[in-house]
């Protein structure tokens, strides 16, 4: 392994909401990537997630208006047509695998997405968790019985914008910004403004 593989890696894995439409991700891909989220450390090791793969266009014609786009980008209502997601990962928590408290499922959450957006960036696929959508809506859109409680849908694609980390000031601005070229650009606060020493 190179010496700053995973460093390089989690900077790259930016999260991007403007993808390539025409260029699709095979479903043997797909399944890589949620067998990465399966190896993620769980919680008494319950390992309550489970997914759903939303590929074809009349599904993810269906899921897109129920989706948040970029919160901070007032006036992007999100991505056109041409530019939109091929694929979405709906996480799902199967309720009768759950033996813990609730803040444990998020917990396993962030580690399964997060492995899943790692794996996909390393096969030069990115995209976007949703945490801004009706659970009811794509619940019902899927026919998803009571089992079955949706939490996040990650939106993926080749991407088809760029994004760059920027250095924020100590409590500056949290929200990221388009620039004239349409750069995405993504304020991350300093290591130094992070690190808490005790009695803080
Ligand atoms: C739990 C969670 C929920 C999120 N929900 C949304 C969302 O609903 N819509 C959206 O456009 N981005 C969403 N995001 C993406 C964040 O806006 C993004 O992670 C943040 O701007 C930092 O950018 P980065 O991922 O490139 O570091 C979410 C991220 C996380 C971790």
């Amino acid at each position: 392994m190179g010496k700053n593989m995973i460093q390089d890696i989690i900077r790259k894995t930016r999260t991007v909401r403007k993808f390539q439409e025409e260029m699709k991700i095979s479903q043997e891909t797909l399944l890589g990537l949620i067998d990465l989220a399966r190896l993620g450390g769980s919680a008494r090791n319950c390992q309550p997630l489970c997914y759903m793969l939303i590929t074809d266009s009349e599904q993810c014609e269906k899921i897109f208006p129920l989706l948040g786009w970029a919160g901070y980008l007032s006036d992007w209502p999100g991505p056109e047509p041409g530019e939109r997601p091929v694929a979405y990962i709906l996480c799902l928590l199967d309720t009768k695998r759950c033996k813990g408290p609730e803040n444990e499922v998020y917990i396993d959450l962030g580690i399964a997405s997060q492995n899943i957006l790692l794996g996909a960036a390393e096969r030069g696929i990115f995209g976007c968790r949703i945490g801004a959508f009706s659970k009811d809506a794509v619940g019902r859109s899927l026919a998803l019985g009571n089992r079955y409680k949706p939490l996040l849908v990650l939106a993926l694609g080749y991407p088809a914008e760029e994004v760059v980390l920027e250095k924020m000031e100590q409590d500056g601005d949290i929200r990221y910004w388009r620039d004239a070229d349409s750069v995405h650009h993504v304020p991350k606060r300093q290591l130094s403004d992070i690190i808490l020493e005790p009695g803080s």
